[in-house]
């Protein structure tokens, strides 16, 4: 059997107008336009690309942006005052400060100033207790279009075992809250875990983020399984490969995202989405 192989771009593309049409609908009705604004600090160049990314998806959305970049030296406390001139800019409804910042900032700090209505990344520790709670929160972009990718193809996660490989508080941890409020029985992973197998061959539903090219391999995993690919590996040779061998797996999963092509189309998706939603909410919409 080979597998589905799930369009993450056309996912993307489909969820995006819908997105478009609610940023249309709270102008016309409200003369809100929905403003997103990126801080970023120092010259990172993949940082750089993803928030080049941002932008322009903003742009295709009918969302304001506006970036804000400082250089590398720039100090914890310049940093936290632009966070606070945005919090009360009434224009910009979403702050992302895009990760990593130079070491000698503390990232919990800058990201604990940002409101917690305009946390549209759920970076913030009220959103992530929220999320722990169950609470409606904005939840972390790439989980979130993980989750959306299921939606979409209409597998179910209730009572289904997912294992997620992977622990990092921006796509293992919140990815696991999410499954587990949706009632999947989920296992968590990481790079201690002894026997990797024992988690993956249980697993109907298998989502890997851990950043190495080529951990699962289709020994790993039972006939049927649905894999999500969130790795992005750039290999010596230039080219851009997930955590799974895709060639490997697709011959024995259901269904698997490739990379480029499956989850990072979505995670930039739902960052538009929840721009628009803490638009509707300050116009008291949602
Ligand atoms: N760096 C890598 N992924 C992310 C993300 O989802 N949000 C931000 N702000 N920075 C990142």
């Amino acid at each position: 059997m080979s597998a589905k192989i799930i369009d993450g771009v056309a996912i993307a593309k489909s969820v995006r107008a819908g997105i478009r049409d609610r940023a249309q609908k709270l102008q016309k009705e409200t003369g809100v336009t929905p403003g997103l604004a990126v801080i970023i600090a120092g010259d990172n160049p993949a940082s750089k690309v993803y928030v080049r990314n941002k932008v322009r998806a903003c742009e295709d959305a009918g969302i304001n942006s506006q970036t804000i970049s400082f250089p590398g030296d720039v100090s914890e406390e310049e940093l936290i005052a632009a966070v606070g001139k945005l919090n009360d800019d009434p224009a910009i409804h979403g702050i992302l400060v895009q990760l990593p910042l130079p070491p000698h900032i503390s990232v919990r700090h800058v990201l604990e100033a940002i409101s917690v209505e305009k946390d549209v990344d759920g970076f913030h520790l009220y959103n992530v207790g929220g999320l722990v709670l169950g609470d409606t929160v904005f939840p972390p972009c790439t989980p979130y279009g993980v989750q959306k990718i299921l939606e979409h193809e209409g597998i179910d996660v209730t009572g289904k075992n997912v294992t997620v490989v992977g622990a990092s508080n921006i796509v293992g941890k919140p990815m696991a809250l999410m499954l587990m409020q949706k009632e999947a029985t989920v296992a968590i992973c990481h790079a201690k875990t002894r026997d990797l197998t024992l988690y993956t061959i249980l697993a109907d539903i298998l989502v890997v983020a851990a950043g190495h090219p080529n951990l699962i391999v289709p020994q790993m995993i039972r006939s049927g399984t649905v894999v999500i690919d969130v790795g992005i590996n750039r290999l010596p040779d230039g080219s851009l490969v997930g955590d799974v061998d895709f060639e490997g797996v697709k011959e024995k999963a259901a269904a698997i995202t490739p990379v480029p092509g499956g989850v990072g189309p979505m995670t930039v998706t739902m960052l538009l989405d929840n721009t628009v939603s803490a638009a509707e909410r300050a116009a008291g919409r949602a």
